[in-house]
């Protein structure tokens, strides 16, 4: 999981890169680069790790692709607190496997970022100081199994929208860590769907329970999107280095007119009094999204921030030990490897 609200500054400031005084001959060289790179981007290719690259290209996919990650590791907790309480053992072996889907996401997501030279650890301690951020969404509780439902078909639904066009992203590892993250968000919001769907056809307690969860997640998940896109100055760039293929408001935009459809197969009202048809743009109109309650949780203060980053930290320090014995045994077949040689 997701979004542009990935590529939101992180706590402090970078520091500023001393600028390097070139010579004419280094001046060539790093032109000739930066022309070969706008070649790649203009042809819609690819940009791969060992290729020369624009630092602010590779900081700003730094940035965003460690968001994306943590994202997905935080993204297991609100819904890792439903595995113990699942309805039946189907719902629960349907969610472990979704909640495991969210830790490989963020394993690839961690891959791909470290091929642009920023270590697992470097990124993980920006997370667990409070320095980086990670999507908002996940700064909201799960009071209900309701809940559990909704995040699937409306959180990981929007994540879709937002991660397809990052299939064809220009950075190569990225993009095709998404492929991957993409066919398995399918299966999230499918199985979020199915199970609002079950609880719809139960009692009217259960039905209200769905409802009273659409009420509470749907303008947050309108936010997932990120600030309108005339306040997102970064967006423009974004697009010409081919890291963003569509704009906030336009991804915002796609959801909605896909997700009024499937609410009325389920059978919920969207939360929107503004919420209708318009001939003649072809696509719903919505009502405003409360953006000062966005930036209020993206800085720190939603009502679950600090438990979700407590919960984060104590999880990484309690793996202390099987990071330690994997090292270990990676030595040890290592040392053995290199004594096999040395006997053949
Ligand atoms: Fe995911
Ligand atoms: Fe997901």
């Amino acid at each position: 999981m997701y979004t542009q609200s990935f590529n939101v500054p992180d706590g402090a400031a970078p520091a500023q890169a001393v600028a390097a005084v070139l010579n004419a001959a280094q001046q060539q060289v790093l032109q000739a680069a930066q022309t070969k790179f706008d070649a790649v981007i203009d042809a819609d290719g690819k940009i791969e790790p060992k290729d020369w690259m624009p630092d602010a290209y590779r900081k700003t996919l730094v940035r965003q692709i460690s968001q994306h990650a943590h994202s997905e590791i935080v993204g297991m907790l609100p819904e890792g607190n439903w595995i113990s309480r699942a309805p039946s053992l189907k719902r629960k072996a349907i969610l472990i496997a979704k909640v495991q889907d969210e830790g490989g996401h963020g394993l690839y997501l961690y891959s791909a970022a470290e091929t642009l030279g920023t270590s697992r650890d470097q990124m993980l301690d920006a997370l667990h100081i409070g320095r980086a951020k990670y999507s908002s969404i996940f700064n909201y509780p799960t009071l209900t199994w309701a809940d559990v439902g909704v995040i699937g078909w409306l959180v990981d639904g929007a994540a879709i929208m937002n991660q397809i066009p990052l299939c064809r992203c220009s950075y190569g590892p990225y993009a095709r860590a998404m492929v991957r993250v993409c066919k398995e968000e399918s299966f999230h919001q499918r199985q979020g769907f199915e199970a609002l769907l079950a609880m719809m056809q139960g009692s009217a307690a259960q039905q209200a329970m769905v409802q009273d969860a659409v009420n509470r997640w749907w303008w947050k998940c309108l936010a997932m999107f990120g600030p309108p896109d005339a306040d997102s100055p970064n967006s423009v760039q974004g697009m010409r280095w081919g890291i963003k293929r569509i704009s906030n408001d336009d991804l915002r935009q796609k959801f909605v007119d896909a997700t009024v459809p499937q609410a009325k197969v389920l059978g919920v009202t969207l939360p929107d009094p503004d919420l209708k048809w318009n001939e003649e743009r072809g696509h719903h109109d919505y009502g405003q999204i409360d953006w000062d309650e966005f930036w209020a949780t993206v800085n720190g203060n939603g009502p679950c921030n600090k438990e979700r980053l407590a919960t984060r930290v104590k999880a990484h320090e309690d793996g202390q030990w099987v990071r330690e014995a994997a090292m270990a045994h990676a030595q040890k077949q290592a040392t053995r490897q290199a004594q096999q040689q040395e006997a053949a």
